[in-house]
């Protein structure tokens, strides 16, 4: 049997671009509009076109000495100033002024993250969810499941030597500890066909968002601070998530070896959190590193509340078509 991960076909390639978006102002206005309603054609638009560039960028690299390196820079660069702009600017209390005190804290903000009492988990606890709809969950969970390791190891290129010891770490667990049949992605793949397989015509704005938003914090960010927060903040909140999806799926009858991939990540994770947080300790110093953290963690969260937020319209949306459908015939 083949393990290997299908790649998704880039949506949007940069000759087809639609001519609004050929010059700086039309992705500008876009990107505004976008990042204020946080729906609609913008919002889908600059969220597809920046997992383009992505989905290219983990393909081919980024293609230094072509026009595409630089026209693709600028896109990303603008993007990612106009999202700057739109960001919650909470800051930190006064009082957490050294590391020691600010991690209690930091962890608490998270573990109250809107992402842990999210409504999606609410059909999940009540068996509220047909074959199709589990099938179009892990459909938009696959897309950021299958690139994961790929930001821990970007993110390793910028943080010192004795804070990849930890990441690697991070990559030895993804990679199935020393057995590929058993890394993340392929453990993934049984339950995915299992339901029926992904399709590109699922994966909805939000899902692009959250691979998005880790790249801009962990591959291209100013500093090592907004990967600490982001990640560590993910992998400490996902274990909450998903110990619900797998009491639902064995409650629905499936096999531990085919639920295999939530067992491990409700084991893994907390880990994995608590392990990025203290091997980014001794680099976060300052009241503007703390800062940074914070930040990048609520803006990791509300990435990743926002794809089970596309996720449970995309049901709820779904249902009230087939009830109208139902009614008028
Ligand atoms: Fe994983």
């Amino acid at each position: 049997m083949t393990m290997l991960v299908s790649t998704l076909k880039p949506l949007v390639t940069a000759p087809q671009l639609p001519t609004f978006l050929l010059n700086a102002k039309g992705i500008k206005d876009l990107a505004h509009e976008a990042f204020q309603n946080k729906g609609g054609f913008a919002w889908r638009t600059i969220q597809f076109l920046l997992f383009d560039i992505n989905l290219r960028l983990m393909e081919k690299g980024f293609g230094l000495g072509t026009p595409r390196a630089s026209r693709e820079w600028e896109i990303r660069n603008l993007i990612e100033q106009i999202e700057q702009q739109y960001l919650p600017q909470e800051q930190i209390p006064s009082e957490l002024t050294n590391v020691e005190v600010f991690m209690p804290w930091l962890k608490e903000r998270i573990s109250q993250h809107r992402v842990n009492h999210h409504q999606l988990f609410d059909l999940f606890d009540s068996n509220d969810l047909s074959d199709e709809e589990v099938r179009y969950f892990l459909s938009n969970y696959r897309v950021n499941m299958q690139r994961f390791h790929l930001h821990v190891a970007a993110f390793s290129l910028i943080v010192p030597f004795e804070m990849r010891e930890e990441l690697y770490h991070n990559l030895y667990d993804e990679f199935g500890q020393g057995n590929f049949a058993d890394a993340h992605p392929n453990l993934f793949e049984p339950l995915m066909n299992y339901f029926g397989g992904a399709r590109e015509d699922d994966i909805n704005p939000e899902t692009c968002n959250l691979l998005n938003t880790k790249i801009n914090l962990c591959w291209f960010a100013d500093g090592l601070h907004y990967g600490i927060g982001g990640m560590g903040a993910l992998e400490l909140a996902i274990p909450l998530q998903q110990r619900r999806v797998l009491a639902h799926l064995r409650r629905r009858g499936l096999s531990e070896d085919m639920v295999k991939f939530f067992v491990v990540h409700c084991e893994l994770d907390e880990d994995h959190g608590e392990g990025w947080f203290a091997a980014g300790m001794p680099h976060m110093q300052t009241p503007e590193d703390l800062q940074k953290v914070f930040s990048s963690a609520m803006r990791m969260l509300e990435a990743r509340a926002g794809v089970y937020d596309g996720i449970l319209n995309g049901i709820l949306e779904a249902r009230k078509q087939a009830d109208n459908y139902l009614y008028a015939a």
